[in-house]
């Protein structure tokens, strides 16, 4: 790093008394050069708001504009070699700020009017955290994908479920695998949630007090994010002196991680001897140096471990943030450690995770050696009596009298004891009984929502199958920080998909199920299946890379109320809500759907109409 003097020091003689040490402790340099493209988007946005209200012109504008798309790419390439980190020059702001003025000369020295480091440094970290929940959001669903993966195969899978570590009920594998993605789920939305909380723009707060000139606030957000802009902050002193990004990014970061260190002990214990539960794959064990059988759960345990670190960095804020004064104060910088160490430890977490849970079996044959032990079926008897008519807590009663009878004739299971016997206890007991013991009976009993016996687990199965499906396309649409910049990737098949689509002159919602859609799909290769070709239109289209065509050839055909309430109730039925409709065609469920409608209306709608109304009805 070569050394620079602070130009912003004059009533100092800038900053020429210059000590080492003091400029080595005040530095954060050393990590915030992460947050330099959010730095630079939100400097442009701010120029561009400068040019609108006449604080700068035109061409100002277009050489601050060319200045930091020139340095962006610098970065981009050299990282850390690039030659304008100074490390003098304190911070990424002053460095990529003194960087433009070198390059550009006076309309860089324009950029920083209206502004101070104070609302930028506020700005960048929300603009930071904006694009950490994100890829935090497909981390998550990454790992729900993996506990769905295991679920599609061993999900089935008889098993005790444990409350105080004893045996309680039994249950299918899948359904304690529900209940992971329902907890990983929710640390997922608590993520999003803080994205949306937090949308906000605090630039035009200035240092503290706002600014006499004439900055258009709400402006610099819609440069910041297009159509979709950030609204300004409310009060320019809390706008530049709350750090509750931080905190709230950071504490469900720590939720997230308490989470994952519950089902990394979960299945520490499954691993053991004892248990036998669930084999992972060896890549994910280590030996011993010592021991020669040994294969010792690591990684899992550093994921138990690590949650450690990430209450550390909540703490940490919340102790930074306790007692300050209302305004800046240096003490503020310390955050973004803190906000990196517990994103990155989250992020690794969650995708060791993933990796592990996709490696992972349940041993059918182990779990269920040792399955008939523990009475784990006695509250589905005392349940059998309750559909004889007999009051719960009764049914309690007898159920806990019959327990005990096993226990003193040495009889292992509630299956091996007589029904003559049991009849003693309460004469409503019948043959019919047996249906309702052992834990493979019980779990095909199960009938309330959310269940973690057969049926509940499959249908929670299916759920999360379309969550993780709908993601995939998400994904593909673009990162946040490509839409930051407008550059979504088009690979060369996707521009023969653009011009070919263009040529045809049908709108895409106007398109499946026709010749017109057949010819495109053909014009792609036929390397993608025909709803891989549709989705990525749709997703192009979401990303506002596919031409308006608007011209539809034909109009949807023409339903009454109850017709269109039925083709509502199938589309959810198949595709899991109506907000999922642009995965159905070209899959076996817009099949059903087809099939099933015609069937039931007893109308013979084409799958091009049918599709039609679809597209129409979810508008
Ligand atoms: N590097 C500083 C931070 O991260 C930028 C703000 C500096 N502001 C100031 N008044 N010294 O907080």
């Amino acid at each position: 790093m070569s050394s620079a003097r602070k130009p912003w020091e004059h009533a100092k003689a800038g900053g020429s008394e210059h000590d080492e040490l003091a400029a080595r402790f005040v530095e954060s340099l050393s990590y915030d050069t992460r947050m330099y493209k959010h730095d630079i988007a939100g400097s442009i946005a701010h120029a561009r708001m400068l040019q609108k209200v006449g604080l700068i012109t035109a061409d100002d504008l277009s050489e601050i504009e060319r200045g930091l798309t020139e340095i962006r790419g610098e970065i981009d390439e050299q990282g850390a070699a690039w030659p304008g980190w100074k490390v003098e020059l304190e911070d990424v702001h002053m460095c990529i700020e003194a960087a433009l003025i070198e390059k550009v000369g006076d309309p860089g020295r324009k950029l920083h009017t209206g502004r101070s480091r104070n609302d930028q440094v506020a700005l960048d970290l929300r603009l930071w955290v904006d694009d950490a929940t994100a890829e935090m959001d497909t981390l998550c669903v990454d790992l729900i994908a993996a506990y769905v993966s295991v679920a599609e195969r061993d999900g089935d899978v008889v098993m005790p479920s444990y409350t105080h570590l004893q045996r309680a009920q039994p249950i299918v594998a899948g359904g304690e695998l529900m209940a992971w993605c329902a907890a990983v789920g929710r640390c997922r939305n608590r993520i999003r949630l803080v994205r949306a909380f937090h949308n906000q723009n605090p630039l035009g707060s200035g240092a503290i007090a706002g600014s006499s000139l004439p900055l258009d606030r709400e402006a610099t957000g819609e440069f910041l994010r297009g159509e979709a802009g950030w609204t300004p902050t409310d009060n320019s002193i809390d706008a530049t002196a709350n750090r509750d990004v931080a905190l709230d990014y950071v504490y469900a970061l720590s939720m997230t991680a308490m989470t994952l260190s519950r089902w990394a002990e979960q299945w520490i214990i499954y691993m053991t001897a004892e248990f036998g539960f669930i084999r992972i794959g060896d890549a994910f064990t280590t030996g011993s140096s010592m021991m020669p059988q040994k294969r010792n759960p690591d990684m899992l345990e550093l994921i138990r471990g690590r949650c450690g670190n990430v209450y550390g960095s909540l703490t940490s804020l919340l102790t930074m943030c306790k007692g300050i004064t209302i305004g800046y104060n240096r003490d503020l910088q310390e955050d973004k450690r803190h906000v990196f160490a517990a994103h990155d430890t989250v992020r690794d977490c969650l995708m060791m995770a993933a990796a592990i849970a996709r490696s992972a079996s349940f041993n059918a044959e182990r779990i269920n050696a040792g399955l008939d032990r523990g009475f784990a079926d006695a509250t589905s008897l005392a349940e059998y009596l309750v559909n004889k008519g007999v009051p719960f807590r009764t049914a309690h009663q007898h159920v806990g009298a019959i327990v005990r009878m096993c226990d003193e004739k040495g009889v292992a299971s509630l299956t091996k004891l007589d029904v003559a016997d049991m009849k003693t206890v309460c004469d409503k007991i019948g043959k019919d009984v047996a249906e309702w013991l052992g834990p493979a009976n019980v779990v095909k009993r199960y009938r309330s929502s959310g269940n973690a016996g057969l049926s509940g687990y499959k249908e929670a199965l299916a759920v999360w199958k379309d969550l993780v499906g709908g993601h995939a396309d998400a994904k593909e649409a673009g990162s946040v920080q490509a839409s930051l910049f407008g550059d979504v990737d088009v690979s060369d098949e996707d521009e023969a998909l653009i011009t070919a689509y263009r040529e045809l002159g049908r709108t895409l919602d106007d398109l499946p199920y026709t010749d017109e859609f057949e010819a495109l799909y053909k014009a792609a290769g036929g390397e993608r299946s025909r709803s891989d070709v549709l989705r990525r239109l749709m997703n192009m289209r979401k990303a506002g890379k596919l031409p308006r065509l608007g011209r539809a050839l034909e109009k949807p055909p023409v339903l009454d109320g109850e017709q269109e309430a039925l083709l509502m109730d199938l589309v959810i039925e198949h595709a899991g809500s109506l907000s999922l409709r642009d995965q159905l065609p070209y899959s076996e469920a817009f099949d059903a759907v087809a099939t099933a409608f015609n069937a039931r209306t007893g109308l013979q709608l084409s799958e091009h109409q049918i599709w039609r109304v679809i597209a129409k009805l979810a508008k």
